[in-house]
């Protein structure tokens, strides 16, 4: 049986993070598929036994496709063993790195029709030259008040790769522990 992974991301780090998570899954010998969430269409839930689902913030929201999909096919996920994961720069700071004190995430999780096993948060990327003037300007706004990189000729990568392994390892078992029921 089969995990499905899917990502909903503007800039591709939700896509990187969850190719990491596919290639830890692969590694163990685990099956997976890898879906952009805005382009998944019509699913076939009978084919998988597990499922993750990894979205970014961008001013301070998920995309609101996030929580359609979660609320359209909430029966089907809720049916599965399921992990959920979350990528911003809030949590560039270890303090906001968690379920609990990241409060998008927690938000997310509260409100959210889908109640998965596991979740996780991860820091993102930050990449300036590639943000139109206003996003640069705006985010350059929020790191000199947070205290983080305002050099917007830099690209700086926050992602904990070794926290993704980890949590790529949590799905592995939760997907053992799927085909054994
Ligand atoms: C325009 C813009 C707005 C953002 N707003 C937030 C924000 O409100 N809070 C936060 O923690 N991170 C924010 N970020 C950081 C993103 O979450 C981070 O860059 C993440 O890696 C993006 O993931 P993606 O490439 O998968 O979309 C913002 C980034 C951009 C470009």
């Amino acid at each position: 049986m089969t995990t499905l992974i899917l990502f909903s991301t503007r800039d591709g780090q939700t896509r990187d993070i969850a190719a990491s998570i596919t290639d830890e899954l692969t590694a163990q010998g685990v099956a997976s598929e890898t879906v952009d969430l805005h382009s998944a269409g019509a699913i076939d839930w009978q084919r998988y036994s597990s499922v993750v689902i990894g979205a970014s913030i961008r001013y301070g929201r998920f995309h609101p496709s996030l929580m359609r999909f979660v609320t359209h096919h909430a029966e089907a996920l809720n049916a599965l063993p399921g992990a959920f994961f979350s990528v911003n720069l809030v949590a560039r700071k270890a303090d906001k790195r968690t379920p609990e004190t990241n409060s998008y995430t927690r938000k997310f999780l509260e409100a959210s029709p889908w109640q998965p096993q596991h979740a996780a948060v991860f820091a993102g990327a930050l990449r300036y030259p590639r943000y139109s003037w206003y996003d640069r300007m705006m985010i350059r706004f929020i790191m000199k008040m947070t205290g983080g990189e305002t050099d917007t000729s830099k690209e700086v990568v926050y992602t904990d790769w070794g926290q993704v392994k980890g949590f790529a390892q949590d799905i592995v078992r939760l997907a053992r522990n799927s085909s054994l029921n």
